[in-house]
């Protein structure tokens, strides 16, 4: 009882204390074809940026383009192509070696938020002085600006293009963890609504989901105030109305706005943070490496309906957003209407229900332990939920 009140009181100070941190928007450029703008962003400060990527980026000639452009205008570059989903830190020191060795001078991400957290923190190892990673593991703890940096994402989920967080894995112990600095923010998020086109459905719908749940989870944390709820209700409308389409058509529309509601989740969560749906999802994606767009798709339903009244307020401005139920409806419809609208979503797009995982009541604790590390009291989260808690959910769902 006194640990909660104590953790509420951290949420308080947390809702003053953020507000005085600027956070930087990054330079938002958008447009279909805007992969060729590079050149002039460029210049007149860099001449050799490190690009990169995972395989799957040059296999499906997504940079074609913009290597083409380079070779007509004379610019030099350098491609690492090893991103892997659900980077760990070794291939942050990989990705810093081949950057050294190659004498680059800046960085251009591509991909979703394996590819865009993985430059942000090789970007930073350049540049700050501490060798090991972990140094830098929660909030406010890089002192050097990181290497410039152009985001690029392909997804419509991470935000990590508008985000001052970066999660890599621990492989020592298996552990997702976030370093958080507003100086991480990339310098420059492209939205070229041409990289979407092919996007594997399943992609569209566990990243489009990450993108709902960054959204939902910073509208109801303590942190939230009227930017924030603007910010994450444009971008819950804009999933409302075009994630079913962009997964069941992929036509360039309904992704280009997808794209955009990605990034206002990013611009949202980035400061008003996330919540128990990534505290539980970052165990398990560690320990079974798991899709983290699909582990939250299946969670957040759950953990909404945990959370009970805590809620009401917040869901019902999403539902009146959406116009789900009557005006006049109960707090209690209202959120059940939004709840009731994600499960559908997630069964249209085939998310299933619960995780098929053959798990221990061993490896339970052990992930109920890291999330609670995670969480508690750092996530600003409507209701402070003890380890019992956690572990209930963790039931309902594997
Ligand atoms: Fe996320």
């Amino acid at each position: 009882m006194i640990t909660k009140f104590f953790y509420y009181l951290y949420h308080k100070f947390l809702k003053f204390f953020l507000p005085l941190i600027r956070i930087p928007f990054p330079r938002l450029i958008k447009g279909e074809g805007s992969i060729l703008q590079i050149k002039y962003i460029l210049k007149p400060n860099y001449f050799h940026p490190l690009i990169i990527c995972s395989p799957s980026i040059i296999k499906n000639h997504l940079l074609d383009s913009l290597l083409e452009d380079f070779k007509i205008n004379n610019i030099d570059y350098s491609v690492y192509s090893n991103v892997k989903p659900n980077p760990t830190t070794s291939l942050v020191y990989e990705g810093r070696d081949f950057f050294i060795d190659n004498k680059c001078d800046s960085i251009i991400s591509v991909g979703g938020g394996s590819a865009i957290d993985l430059a942000k923190i090789i970007g930073l190892l350049i540049t700050n002085s501490k060798e090991n990673i972990l140094e830098y593991k929660g909030l406010l703890k890089v002192k050097k600006k990181p290497v410039f940096n152009i985001a690029i994402p392909t997804t419509i989920g991470s935000g990590s293009e508008a985000s001052v967080a970066a999660v890599i894995t621990d492989e020592k112990n298996n552990d997702k963890f976030a370093i958080n600095d507003p100086k991480l923010v990339p310098d420059v998020a492209l939205l070229d609504s041409n990289l979407l086109a092919n996007l594997p459905k399943n992609i569209i719908a566990t990243t489009g989901m990450d993108a709902l749940t960054h959204s939902i989870e910073s509208l109801i944390g303590r942190a939230s105030n009227k930017f924030i709820t603007k910010t994450s209700l444009n971008s819950i409308k804009l999933i409302y109305n075009n994630l079913y389409n962009c997964y069941q058509n992929g036509d360039n529309e309904s992704c280009k706005n997808m794209q955009l509601a990605s990034y206002y989740a990013g611009v949202s969560f980035t400061r008003g943070f996330v919540g128990y749906v990534h505290a539980l999802s970052h165990s398990l994606s560690g320990e079974f490496d798991i899709p983290h767009g699909y582990a939250n798709a299946i969670l957040l339903p759950v953990v909404l309906e945990y959370y009970g009244k805590s809620i009401y307020n917040k869901l019902s401005l999403v539902s009146d957003c959406l116009n789900l139920t009557e005006k006049d409806a109960s707090k209690k419809d209202k959120t059940n209407a939004v709840i009731t609208w994600i499960k559908e979503l997630n069964q249209a797009m085939g998310i299933p229900k619960k995780f098929s995982l053959n798990i221990t009541e061993n490896e339970i604790e052990k992930l109920m332990s890291h999330s609670l590390l995670e969480s508690n009291p750092f996530y600003p989260v409507p209701k402070v939920l003890s380890s019992e808690d956690l572990g209930n959910i963790y039931h309902l769902v594997l």
